[in-house]
């Protein structure tokens, strides 16, 4: 692998996709690795990320500089960038220059890492001090107005650095010098594909199950559906898959399991029915975290029922099921501190998370990938587009995008709601530009309107069209007008009851994605 060591900010995530995405598989590790742990897993090459504005300031993150000797090609990174300086007897300074932003670079000596650039470029930074000189033996290759060695590198020793973020989309050529290092200076073959990546992991969950018998909860997205098609595909029958169907799913979303993702996979599946029970719990309850709590807990009871009968069912032939296979991500593995090995189910993962006391040994398929990679396997699987290219939606589902009681009659008008913003939205060829539109029904509110020759008094529906990197952080997408027209005539003439489409202009924060 490439490990990409996290000096603790946000950007290893970022930085091990942007390798992954040169084909090449990378792996994140703590700042505090030594250099036998290193030389252990035999990297192929190491990046050092971005971190803290200074190696001088207090509790700045350490790193073993006998790392610097084992041979291994190395490219540091505006804060690893530093930390390399400073490691290899460069001068690291506090200039008081702080430079932030796009930033104009002048490349006065390419050599093997600036290949094929242009001279002049702009590129996103983010320092404090600067590398007023480089150690000895390297050449500097970069420049901006206020940092003089913006870029170096040891051909001989296979050590390079960048003050910028070639991470970030902001630089121009970035992708480029992740490549160039990669590829040219580090020479490791793009060679880490889809492909790869299903043979890998057949392979290995036939490894892990043998024999045994599987169960798999699918969702109606993306992760389940690729983890259990890749069960699927290494061990067949012995996969059971549970889709529970809350009353709470979008139109056609339980078709799109059952009839779309059955038929593209093979895959045993057994629906459970639970609306009535969703229904009936839900009953008279208004405010959000109760919703929340009721649906997470009729999710866990109905999977566990369908479950203990399936388990039931196969020791009766004398075949228990001994493995439940989750779709946790990487990003999963990494938050929760779990490098290797330790099972660690994120509560949001399915609808209020699974039961802790499971009697299963987990199977993760997915845990070394990236959700763009997860739905590139899934291509690759030939899983059907609606689920593969699905952008978020919450495990309580329309339950908390009806403000107010859920009862079927609004869930009915929701879904019509809904339905008609997402096909106008994909029609209209948006979709990659959205991160996810939620569609609210302010069940509790009522306006005036006229309608034909009549006044109505009916329900505002609120559109949530969002972009965002991770969620964390969203922004309003400014949709164009013509769209918002077309959705607001249709809404309006199609779906009885509702008299008045709004837009929500809030960015996140303050205000969260969903409404509830
Ligand atoms: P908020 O509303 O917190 O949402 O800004 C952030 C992202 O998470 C999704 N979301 C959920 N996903 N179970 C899920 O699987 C949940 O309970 C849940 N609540 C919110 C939301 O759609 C957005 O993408």
């Amino acid at each position: 692998p490439v490990l990409v060591v996290d000096f603790g900010a946000q950007y290893a995530q970022l930085i091990a996709r942007r390798v992954r995405e040169a084909s090449v598989y990378s792996e994140i590790v703590p700042h505090t690795i030594t250099a036998a742990e290193v030389a252990a897993k035999q990297p192929a090459g190491i990046v050092l990320s971005g971190g803290p504005s200074s190696v001088y300031e207090e509790g700045a993150p350490s790193f073993d500089p006998a790392i610097f000797d084992l041979g291994v090609p190395t490219l540091g990174i505006c804060y690893g960038f530093q930390v390399m300086a400073n490691a290899l007897g460069g001068v690291v300074s506090k200039t008081g220059a702080r430079e932030y932003g796009s930033t104009d670079v002048r490349v006065t000596d390419a050599g093997t890492l600036l290949a094929e650039q242009p001279a002049d470029q702009t590129a996103w930074m983010s320092h404090g001090d600067s590398v007023t000189q480089a150690p000895e033996g390297f050449d500097v290759l970069a420049s901006t107005s206020s940092t003089p060695v913006a870029a170096f590198a040891s051909d001989e020793r296979k050590l390079y650095g960048v003050q910028w973020h070639p991470e970030v989309k902001h630089s121009a050529y970035g992708q480029a010098v992740l490549e160039n290092f990669l590829h040219r200076a580090a020479g490791i073959p793009a060679d880490w594909n889809s492909e790869n990546v299903i043979e890998q992991q057949v392979t290995a969950i036939r490894a892990q199950v043998g024999t045994g018998r599987v169960i798999c909860g699918l969702s109606g997205g993306v992760d389940s559906a690729v983890a259990a098609a890749l069960v699927h595909k290494a061990v067949g029958d012995q996969l059971t898959c549970v889709f529970v169907d809350h009353g709470l799913l979008r139109q056609d979303e339980r078709e799109q399991v059952e009839q779309d993702y059955v038929a593209s996979t093979g895959v045993r599946l057994v629906t459970v029915d639970a609306s009535d029970v969703f229904l009936s719990a839900l009953a008279g309850v208004t405010d959000p975290e109760e919703k929340r709590k009721i649906i997470g807990r009729e999710f866990i009871r109905t999977f566990e029922r369908a479950q203990a009968d399936l388990v039931a069912e196969a020791a009766a032939d004398g075949d228990p099921i001994r493995f439940l296979v989750q779709g946790t991500l990487y990003p999963d593995v990494v938050e929760s501190g779990g490098g290797t090995g330790t099972a660690n189910i994120k509560s949001h993962h399915n609808v209020g998370g699974l039961p802790e006391d499971l009697n299963f040994e987990l199977v993760e398929p997915l845990r070394t990938l990236f959700k763009d990679e997860v739905r590139a396997v899934g291509r690759e699987l030939g899983l059907p587009e609606v689920i593969v290219s699905r952008q978020p939606f919450p495990g309580p589902g329309l339950g908390i995008r009806i403000i107010g009681e859920v009862t079927r009659e609004r869930l009915e008008l929701l879904r019509k709601a809904d339905a008609i913003a997402r096909h106008e939205l994909t029609a209209a060829g948006l979709d990659g530009e959205i991160w996810q539109c939620p569609v609210v029904l302010l069940a509790d509110v009522r306006s005036v309107g006229v309608q034909g020759d009549g006044r109505t008094y009916g329900h505002p529906i609120v559109l949530r069209p969002v972009s965002s990197e991770d969620a964390m952080t969203a922004d309003w997408t400014r949709l164009p007008y013509d769209v918002l027209a077309r959705i607001s005539n249709r809404i309006t003439n199609e779906v009885e009851g509702v008299n008045r489409v709004v837009l929500d202009v809030t960015s996140k924060p303050p205000a969260t994605i969903e409404w509830e």
